[in-house]
């Protein structure tokens, strides 16, 4: 190919992205090239004074992605009237907000007013991942900063006492499949759940009451004896028992074998769509033929970070990650 023709091609194909206002590996290469190492330092920093903020950050990538899509919205912490998004039940435990700030603070005094939340958010789940020896991947950037936060938009959000239908449904409404389901709740492969979210499942099962009978009879007692009834909701157990500090697809065993945490991750082996997802991760030859859990898990959060973003000239660029600007 000449050099004309091949000069021709790369800038028809920027000016493409440029018009579309895509996504695109490498955004900020030329107008805050540090912006990625700033995120994970930022994270690295973070995560070594408090281990349970990796965990915090992934999941804070994935209810800001469910809501308004992937624009930061989850961030905003008062609105002039009303209450914003966050303080909707169904984003119950939600933290890391202030790593996101620290980023965004540091992101300012080098390249102020270029660099979104959203973005940020996006990244930090990333380097959360990285950071629990998970796989490492490019994140799409050029993200913009949605305008607007309100408390109802969260209502939909998946919860734990949902049929397999219902997350499905939830999940398609957002472009995803029953893949990325299985997917993507294998995030819980890190961190913690409080009681509050296992009491039903333990004590008051539907409907005849007592426990959930998918969980594994070595297990019951032991969630019991650290939920027990009428005590502290607050008191937090792994949602991926013997393995809650590594990125690895030993929750997806765990789901099979009854000792999921969470009734929404148990749930997903009772379809028999989702079954077999997680069964194809953990066959005899799986290491050889695949699927690979990795690799998958990574396209299907790179996809999750695409929900309904808003890119070019929509939305702003925030200055603090808290507030609208
Ligand atoms: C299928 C729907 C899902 C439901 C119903 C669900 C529900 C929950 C619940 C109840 C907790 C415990 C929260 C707490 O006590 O603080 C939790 C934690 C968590 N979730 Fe999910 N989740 C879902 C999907 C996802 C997805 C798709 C991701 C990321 C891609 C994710 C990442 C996480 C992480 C990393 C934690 C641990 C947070 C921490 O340790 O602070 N979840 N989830």
């Amino acid at each position: 190919m000449s050099l004309p023709i091949a000069l021709f091609i790369v800038l028809f194909s920027s000016l493409q992205l440029l018009i579309e206002g895509q996504l695109q590996v490498g955004f900020y290469s030329n107008s805050c090239p540090n912006a990625e190492s700033i995120v994970s330092s930022v994270v690295r920093q973070a995560a070594s004074s408090d281990p349970t903020i990796p965990p915090a950050l992934l999941r804070l990538h994935f209810h800001d992605c469910m809501v308004q899509g992937c624009d930061g919205s989850i961030l905003i912490q008062k609105l002039s009237s009303g209450s914003p998004e966050k303080d909707n039940q169904n984003h119950a435990g939600l933290r890391g907000f202030q790593v996101i700030d620290a980023a965004k603070s540091q992101l300012e005094a080098q390249c102020p007013g270029v660099v979104s939340c959203a973005d940020i958010v996006a990244l930090a789940a990333r380097d959360s991942i990285v950071l629990a020896q998970g796989p490492s991947y490019d994140v799409p950037t050029g993200r913009r900063d949605g305008r607007v936060s309100s408390l109802s938009d969260a209502n939909g959000m998946p919860a734990v006492d949902e049929s397999v239908a219902a997350l499905k449904a939830k999940f398609a409404a957002k472009g995803l499949t029953a893949k990325d389901l299985v997917l993507l709740t294998a995030a819980h492969t890190i961190g913690t759940t409080a009681c509050f979210f296992l009491e039903n499942r333990l004590y008051s099962f539907s409907p005849s009451g007592g426990s959930d009978p998918s969980i594994n009879p070595e297990f019951l007692p032991e969630l019991q004896s650290r939920c027990p009834q009428g005590g502290n909701v607050n008191i937090r157990l792994p949602l991926d028992r013997g393995s809650e500090n590594m990125f690895d697809k030993q929750i997806l065993r765990n789901i099979q074998s009854g000792f999921a945490a969470i009734r929404s991750d148990a749930i997903l082996y009772t379809d028999s769509s989702t079954k077999e997802i997680i069964d194809s991760y953990t066959g005899f030859l799986n290491e050889i033929f695949g699927p690979y859990f990795e690799s998958d898990f990574v396209e299907s959060i790179v996809k999750m970070g695409k929900i309904g973003v808003k890119t070019g000239r929509s939305g702003e660029i925030r200055k603090v990650c808290s507030s609208f600007n």
